[in-house]
């Protein structure tokens, strides 16, 4: 399985903040906003990663990420000339997909909740299996996400959610939840991806793709219910709600959040020597003095 992140786009909505840098490397509290993305993908145990962004951001984020082979990764980049829709990250990823199924990630998504992992797994065993998965998430504000309506079934006293339709921003949304920055798909999406017309609004919709795979039948839906939060940073206020969040989550539980080298090290990506050159990097910033306690196994989950 195979991953995206997409962090591109102008930043528009943060100028004069993303004049001269990438909004996915301003910071979220005390990390890059990229570093959240990259968690949640290594949450889902992906490994290959390509991450697209602009002429002018792609240089930036590699600087900060190189390689990956500090978190046991491989990471590779491609650059989106212009931010003409979510969904032509698979054309532009093509290459790197080849047969493989491929999950996509937005580069200002924020995931965080106990349980993510087995959420992701099903996700990536069902894209395995040949369909694809998208994430709802209750808002207030349904008008500016691309929102899925559906109906909850048991199966075996187990709760699904069918998907009934997905649409783009509506001015009427049929419900309250958001389609979040995160899908999975199966072998063969930038086949699927490459049919994809333009919007009214002249972009490659990432909806406009989900709905051929709800139209074959191909299409599935987890809920991220109470127990999580997903934030997209992508305003002032999303970006101080997002900061606040990490900062309140990490003061009460007295350790870091979405720590990339944490991630690699305790899934046996990275191993101790490889972990200590990290902590000499970061130094005795908290994120180095967090990764010293990892790695002297003062944090055990
Ligand atoms: O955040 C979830 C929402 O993301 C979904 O509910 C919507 O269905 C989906 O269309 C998208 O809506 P946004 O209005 O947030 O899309 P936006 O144009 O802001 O792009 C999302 C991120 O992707 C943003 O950080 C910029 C980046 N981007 C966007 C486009 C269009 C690219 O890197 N390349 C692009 O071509």
């Amino acid at each position: 399985m195979k991953g995206i992140i997409l962090a591109g786009g102008a930043g528009t909505r943060l100028y004069p903040l993303t004049l001269v840098t990438s909004k996915q490397l301003l910071p979220v509290y005390n990390k890059p906003m990229i570093f959240y993305p990259l968690s949640t993908l290594m949450l889902a145990r992906i490994r290959e990663i390509l991450i697209i962004s602009t002429p002018e951001d792609t240089p930036r984020i590699r600087q900060l990420l190189g390689d990956g082979s500090h978190l046991g990764l491989q990471l590779s980049y491609a650059i989106q000339e212009k931010p003409e829709g979510l969904a032509q990250a698979f054309t532009l990823g093509r290459e790197f997909i080849s047969s493989d199924p491929c999950a996509m990630i937005l580069g200002d998504n924020i995931f965080y909740g106990n349980g993510l992992g087995a959420k992701l797994a099903e996700a990536k065993q069902s894209a395995e299996n040949g369909k694809a998965t998208i994430f709802g998430y209750y808002v207030e504000d349904p008008e500016r996400f691309g929102i899925m309506e559906f109906q909850r079934i048991n199966e075996g006293g187990r709760a699904q959610y069918q998907v009934l339709s997905v649409e783009e921003k509506p001015k009427e949304p049929k419900s309250n939840y958001a389609i979040v920055g995160l899908y999975f798909y199966p072998a063969g999406v930038s086949d699927m991806a490459a049919q994809v017309r333009p919007s009214a609004r002249g972009e490659l919709e990432i909806t406009t793709l989900n709905d051929m795979y709800l139209q074959q039948g191909l299409l599935n839906a987890q809920l991220l219910g109470r127990g999580f939060t997903w934030m997209d940073a992508g305003t002032f206020d999303s970006l101080r709600k997002a900061t606040n969040f990490v900062c309140m989550l990490e003061q009460y539980q007295g350790m870091s959040i979405s720590a990339p080298e944490e991630i690699a090290f305790r899934y046996g990506w990275i191993d101790e020597s490889k972990l200590a050159e990290s902590v000499k990097k970061y130094g005795k910033s908290p994120y180095g003095e967090h990764l010293q306690a990892v790695l002297e196994n003062k944090i055990i989950l």
